[in-house]
């Protein structure tokens, strides 16, 4: 069943920062790409577990891995560079009363 979690203060993320929380036993990335837009994905690289939190962010909407490179959208977590070809989890952020909550599945 969905369920709504908070996992941030928006004031704890930076316009065009991020910031790595935990969410059960899962760490998430969390980008402030602009005040209004948040995105969330799993923080590792599907191809061999580099830190996407720690990586850059181009183009807008991609992070790039810091390990070897991989871009993903962090809009779907399509994978749209290789060496990674998988997709991550991306994970639905709603604004909400000052805080960042992402929908989880689980
Ligand atoms: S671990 Fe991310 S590109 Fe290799």
């Amino acid at each position: 069943m969905a369920r709504l979690v908070k996992v941030a203060e928006r004031s704890d993320i930076a316009r065009g920062g991020k910031l790595v929380v935990e969410l059960d036993d899962m760490e998430v990335a969390v980008f402030n790409v602009d005040d209004e837009q948040y995105y969330a994905v799993e923080n590792i690289c599907s191809h061999d577990g580099g830190s996407l939190g720690d990586g850059r962010i181009v183009n807008s909407y991609e992070v790039e891995c810091p390990r070897h490179g991989a871009r993903f959208d962090i809009r779907t977590g399509k994978a749209l560079v290789m060496p990674a070809f998988e997709p991550i989890e991306a994970f639905p952020v709603t604004l909400k009363d000052g805080g960042v909550y992402l929908t989880v599945d689980w």
